[in-house]
């Protein structure tokens, strides 16, 4: 491991916005009135990298908490980091694996998911481990309250054009959809937030692809 990744790692072990692995075990059902000690809705985004989203829309919503989830502590330090250093206190950064929702967050406890540009798994043997498969899909479902949106970005057209395919099996509700967001009338505040990925597709001039949908 590098210097820097140590570096890292030792520092989120002292942040108070990251919880690692079992330590977010006990704010199962409790997020809202345990950790943040407020009632607000709370607000995943899955698969967080640097946590871009975790921490604008906290800055937008600060009405809401919002939590960044990814198992590589060297990113979510980035997202952590600027947090503390700009006060955003309606923030925290889990480092755990997505398989594990339900360990960590009771059935209803959040308001919204969102999904930014998680890797694709092209191929068919790694089908379960696309964000947007079936089993994780049921795990989403379990934790939304109901009417609760998830919003998938992503470049890769595949997972795009594999999660409408999930969507309309299900006979989920689609709210928005697009394969050119920045071409499209739905590009505000919110959807113009860039991820570190995002920005190096768009040096590439990749289309962004973007669903928002919900379970009923
Ligand atoms: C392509 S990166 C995208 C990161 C960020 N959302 C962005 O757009 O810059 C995908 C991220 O998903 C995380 N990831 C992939 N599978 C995961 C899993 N099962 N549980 C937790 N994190 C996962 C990786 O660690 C990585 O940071």
């Amino acid at each position: 491991m590098g210097k820097d990744k140590i570096r890292r790692f030792a520092e989120i072990a002292t942040f108070s916005n990251v919880l690692q692995l079992e330590a977010g075990q006990p704010y199962k059902g409790h997020w809202a009135g345990s950790f943040f000690k407020n009632e607000h809705p709370v607000v995943l985004e899955l698969a967080c990298g640097k946590g871009e989203y975790t921490v604008n829309l906290a800055q937008l919503y600060p009405e809401k908490n919002f939590i960044g989830i990814d198992y590589k502590g060297n990113r979510i330090w980035r997202g952590a980091k600027t947090a503390l250093e700009e006060g955003v206190s309606n923030v925290a950064f889990l480092r755990m694996q997505i398989e594990k929702l339900d360990e960590y967050f009771a059935e209803s406890e959040v308001e919204e998911i969102w999904i930014t540009f998680p890797d694709p798994q092209p191929q068919i043997s790694r089908e379960k481990k696309r964000l947007t498969s079936p089993r994780f899909m049921a795990n989403y479902k379990s934790l939304l309250k109901p009417g609760g949106c998830i919003n998938l970005k992503t470049d890769n057209d595949g997972f795009y054009t594999y999660t409408l395919e999930q969507i309309e099996k299900s006979g989920l509700k689609v709210h928005i959809q697009t394969d050119n967001l920045y071409n499209s009338p739905y590009a505000n505040e919110v959807l113009n937030i860039k991820t570190y990925y995002e920005k190096k597709y768009l040096q590439h001039n990749k289309n962004i692809n973007y669903v928002r949908f919900s379970f009923d």
